[in-house]
């Protein structure tokens, strides 16, 4: 596999984008510093200084774009819980995929589509892992609650061995989640859940959506009840 080190870059996945045509399938591109992180809904993703991991994994399938590819960021959230769990931290999901302790966001992902003109070139699967932070730069962010690593476990952990404990759980089971899909990690999906059976509201695009979580289908999609009435939402943000 192919690993690139970089330095400072303003984001790995905008960086993974441009270089899509010399980047092999599944690259390892990370940075030391970022800055102009993106997240979800084109939010910016803070960096908390060099031990933080900001990572980006370029992926190319030889048969173009696959309906599968629509629950990478579910697969690599319950890969992110599987690996912080084995930290002794007790993660969640809040869906689609963003990785809380205690309610707390701790680790982003952001799925990006390289397409040129209708032709599928790649994926750029980006993760963002708040590894080590400073109890006081985690509270001047005010849109949601943030931690890290370090402030949950009163330690510090080593980025590169927790990097490599990512990709081997990530890679190890690769194959098989393109196989079956969601399915495959469905049911540690829902073991990690924090919203089932939870009234909640969910920001799609500009709309708001409210009602009780009653299930996560075998798409991955969120299904919620208000009034009797059934939606199925495959995109959106929680705001509990
Ligand atoms: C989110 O929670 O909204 C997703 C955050 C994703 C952040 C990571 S950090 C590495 C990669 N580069 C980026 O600019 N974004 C992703």
């Amino acid at each position: 596999m192919q690993r690139l080190e970089l330095k400072e870059v303003n984001s790995t996945n905008l960086y993974c984008k441009e270089n899509m045509a010399f980047l092999q399938d599944k690259t390892i591109v990370t940075a030391k510093k970022q800055t102009s992180g993106r997240g979800r809904f084109d939010r910016a993703w803070i960096d908390f200084g060099e031990e933080n991991l900001f990572l980006s994994l370029v992926l190319k399938g030889s048969d173009g774009f696959l309906p599968v590819y629509s629950n990478l960021t579910q697969y690599m959230s319950v890969v992110l819980c599987h690996v912080l769990e084995n930290y002794g931290l007790k993660p969640e999901i809040k869906w689609p995929n963003d990785v809380l302790i205690d309610g707390k966001k701790i680790a982003g992902i952001l799925c990006e589509t390289v397409m040129r003109g209708h032709e599928f070139k790649g994926l750029v699967l980006g993760i963002g892992v708040n590894l080590k932070a400073n109890s006081e730069a985690v509270l001047q962010i005010t849109d949601k609650k943030v931690t890290a690593v370090n402030l949950e476990l009163n330690c510090e952990i080593d980025k590169e061995i927790f990097l490599n404990e990512l990709l081997e759980e990530f890679f190890g089971r690769y194959d098989e989640f393109l196989k079956k899909g969601f399915h495959f990690v469905k049911t540690d999906y829902l073991r990690y859940a924090n919203f089932l059976d939870k009234e909640v509201r969910v920001k799609v695009l500009s709309e708001i959506k409210s009602g009780l979580v009653k299930a996560v289908d075998n798409d991955g999609a969120l299904v919620l009840e208000n009034n009797g009435e059934e939606f199925i939402l495959t995109m959106g943000d929680i705001i509990m």
